[in-house]
C-alpha cells in the first residue's frame, strides 16, 4: 500500500507531467517559432494566478496507428476557468506540441466541458487555436468532436461572448468555430487560417500560393473580414482580448460593466465646430469626431483595415461602454457597400444581443453605385444592415454630421428604425439624394429649355440647397429630435444615454425572424 505521502507525490508528478505536454522538446520547436505554450498564453489571459485547470487527466481513446502508446495528459489542449479583471472566464487552449494540437474525441469533450459550464453559470469563452485540425488517426469520432463544438459555439451565440485568438495553424472545418464567434484575433506571422491549405488548392485551381498569402492575418483583417484583428504577436493579442471583454456583459441578462469616468461628461469640444468642411464633398477623417466625443479620446476598433467606409468599434461615454458605427467619408465618400453593410450589421447584432448600446454617427451618401455592387448583391447585403438596426432593442442615440441621403438615412438607425434619440449638426443635409443628382432629374426639362443652362443650374440648385440640404425639414417633423452645436455632442450623446438606461423595448415573440444572409 502506497504512504498518503507516496500518493501525494504521485499526484504532483502527474501534474509536472500534465504541465509539460508534448515535453520539454516540442516546447523548445514551439518557442522557436516564435509561438508560446497553450499554459504560457493562460498566464498572459488571465488575473495572475486565476486559472483553474479542469480534465488535466484526460487521454485519448484511441488504440489504431499506434496511438495506444501515446497517450499524453490532457490530450493537446489545456481547459478551465479563470478571471480578467477580476471577472470570471472560462477558456481552452489548444498545445500545440500533443499531436500538433489536433482535435481527438477526448479533446473535444474538454472543450465541449467548459462551454457548457460557461453556458450554464453565463460567462465568456475564449479560445485559444493552434491546432493541425481534427486528429487524423481518429477519423469520423475527430469530425464529431467538431460539430459537438459548433452546436455549442451557436447556441451559445447571443447567449454568452465567444471571443477566439488564432495563434497557430486553424485550418479545415476547423475555421468554422471562431467563425461563429462574436470576435477572432489573429496574430501576424505565425496564424493563418483556411479551409483547405496551399496544396489542395494548388491540385485544384492550380492556384500557386504560401499560408500567409492564403490565410495570413493581414489576409483576414483587410481582404476577407473573417477576423476583427491583427496583432503583432501574441502578448498584444491577448492584451487585446482583455480590452474587448471589458465592454461585454458576463451573458445576455446583465450589463457590460460600467467604470468611474475621469472625462467630465459635461466636456464641449470646440474643435468640432470647425472640423466639417464647409465643400460638402470633401472628405475628413471621423475618427477625429468620434476620439473627441468619447471618455479619454479611447476607441476601440475593430475590422479597421476592411470595409474602412464604415467604423465600427467600442468606447465609453460617461463610463458606459456604447457600441459606435460611424461612416468614414475619408473612404467611398462614407457610401455603404456591400462589406460595409455586413460589417457593421453583425456588430450591430453583436451589440444588440450583449446589452451595449449603439451610438451612430452618420454622413452617408448613399449605397455604392455600381454594376458589381447590384451584382455582387448590394440589395440582400444592404438589407442585413437595415434589419439589424431594425431589430436592435438597445439604446439606439445617432448624430447625423453631415450627409444622409436616400435609403441609408433610413438604415442608419433612424427614427422610423426605432432610434431612440436621433440628433443632427447644423450641417447636416438630409435629403432623398445629392444636389447634383436631384436637380438634374426633377428640372431635366426646366433645364434643357432655359437659355442661360448654368445659370438655371446655379439658380435651381441654390434653390434645392435651401430646402433640402439641412437638418430642418427633418427636425420640423421630428425625426431629428434636436440640432445640436457640434461642440455640444458629447454632453447631448451622454444625457441621451442616461435618459435611456431604463430602456425596454422587446419585438414579437417568434423562433427567430429570418435576416437576409
Ligand atoms: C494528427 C497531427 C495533425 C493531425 C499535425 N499533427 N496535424 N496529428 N492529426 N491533424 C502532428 C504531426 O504528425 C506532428 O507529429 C506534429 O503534429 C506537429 O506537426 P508538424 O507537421 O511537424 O508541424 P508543422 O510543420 O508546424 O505543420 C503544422 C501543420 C501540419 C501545417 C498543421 O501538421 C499539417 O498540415 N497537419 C495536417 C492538417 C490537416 O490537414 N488537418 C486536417 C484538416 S481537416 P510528430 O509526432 O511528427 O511531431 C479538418 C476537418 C475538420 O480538420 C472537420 C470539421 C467539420
Amino acid at each position: 500500500m502506497p504512504t498518503n505521502r507516496e500518493q501525494i507525490d504521485r499526484l504532483l508528478a502527474l501534474r509536472e507531467q500534465a504541465r509539460l505536454g508534448g515535453g520539454a522538446a516540442r516546447i523548445e520547436q514551439q518557442h522557436a517559432k516564435g509561438k508560446l505554450t497553450a499554459r504560457e498564453r493562460l498566464d498572459l489571459l488571465l488575473d495572475p494566478g486565476s486559472f483553474v485547470e479542469l480534465d488535466a487527466f484526460v487521454t485519448h481513446r484511441a488504440t489504431d496507428f499506434g496511438l495506444d502508446r501515446q497517450r499524453i495528459l490532457g490530450d493537446g489542449v489545456v481547459t478551465g476557468h479563470g478571471s480578467i479583471d477580476g471577472r470570471l472566464v472560462f477558456v481552452f487552449s489548444q498545445d500545440f506540441t500533443v499531436f500538433g494540437g489536433s482535435l481527438s474525441e477526448a479533446h473535444a469533450e474538454k472543450i465541449c466541458k467548459v462551454m457548457d459550464l460557461a453556458m450554464r453559470v453565463g460567462a465568456p469563452v475564449i479560445g485559444l487555436n493552434d491546432s493541425g485540425g481534427a486528429r487524423i488517426q481518429e477519423g469520423v469520432v475527430s469530425l464529431g468532436g467538431y460539430a459537438d463544438i459548433f452546436l455549442r459555439n451557436t447556441l451559445a451565440s447571443g447567449v454568452i461572448p465567444q471571443i477566439s485568438l488564432i495563434m497557430g495553424p486553424c485550418a479545415g472545418g476547423a475555421v468554422y468555430s471562431p467563425a461563429i464567434t462574436d470576435v477572432t484575433i489573429m496574430v501576424e506571422g505565425t496564424s493563418y487560417m483556411f479551409v483547405t491549405g496551399p496544396d489542395v488548392v494548388r491540385a485544384v485551381t492550380h492556384e500557386d500560393v504560401d499560408r500567409e498569402q492564403l490565410g495570413g492575418a493581414s489576409i483576414h483583417t483587410q481582404v476577407s473580414g473573417v477576423a476583427h484583428l491583427a496583432a503583432p504577436d501574441e502578448a498584444s493579442a491577448l492584451a487585446t482580448a482583455r480590452r474587448i471583454l471589458a465592454h461585454l456583459p458576463q451573458n445576455n441578462l446583465s450589463e457590460p460593466p460600467r467604470v468611474a469616468g475621469r472625462d467630465p461628461a459635461d466636456r464641449r469640444d470646440p474643435e468640432l465646430d470647425t472640423l466639417i468642411p464647409d465643400e460638402p464633398n470633401k472628405p475628413y477623417d471621423m475618427h477625429d469626431v468620434i476620439r473627441r466625443i468619447v471618455d479619454d479620446g479611447d476607441f476601440l476598433e475593430l475590422q479597421p483595415a476592411w470595409a474602412a467606409n464604415i467604423i465600427i468599434g467600442f468606447a465609453r461615454l460617461d463610463g458606459r461602454s456604447v457600441g459606435v458605427v460611424a461612416q468614414q467619408p475619408s473612404v467611398l465618400a462614407g457610401a455603404l457597400d456591400i462589406d460595409a453593410s455586413d460589417k457593421a450589421a453583425r456588430f450591430v447584432r453583436m451589440c444588440d444581443s450583449f446589452n451595449v448600446p449603439l451610438l451612430t454617427i452618420e454622413d452617408v451618401p448613399g449605397f455604392l453605385p455600381g454594376v458589381a455592387q447590384e451584382h455582387g448583391g448590394i440589395i440582400r447585403h444592404g438589407a442585413k444592415l437595415l434589419y439589424a438596426y431594425c431589430e436592435a432593442t438597445v439604446p439606439k442615440v445617432t448624430v447625423i454630421t453631415r450627409k444622409a441621403y436616400g435609403g441609408a438615412y433610413d438604415v442608419m438607425s433612424s427614427k422610423h428604425v426605432r432610434g431612440d434619440i436621433n440628433l443632427a449638426w447644423p450641417t447636416a443635409r438630409i435629403a432623398v439624394m445629392g444636389v447634383e443628382g436631384a436637380v438634374n432629374i426633377i428640372f431635366r426639362d426646366q433645364l434643357e429649355k432655359a437659355e442661360d443652362r448654368a445659370a438655371e443650374l446655379a439658380r435651381l440648385t441654390a434653390d434645392y440647397e435651401s430646402t433640402f440640404a439641412n437638418p430642418y425639414v427633418a427636425a420640423g417633423r421630428g425625426y431629428v429630435d434636436d440640432v445640436i452645436v457640434p461642440s455640444e455632442t458629447r454632453p447631448r450623446i451622454i444625457a441621451a444615454f442616461a435618459m435611456l438606461e431604463g430602456k425596454r423595448d422587446r419585438n414579437p415573440a417568434r423562433k427567430h425572424g429570418n435576416i437576409p444572409l
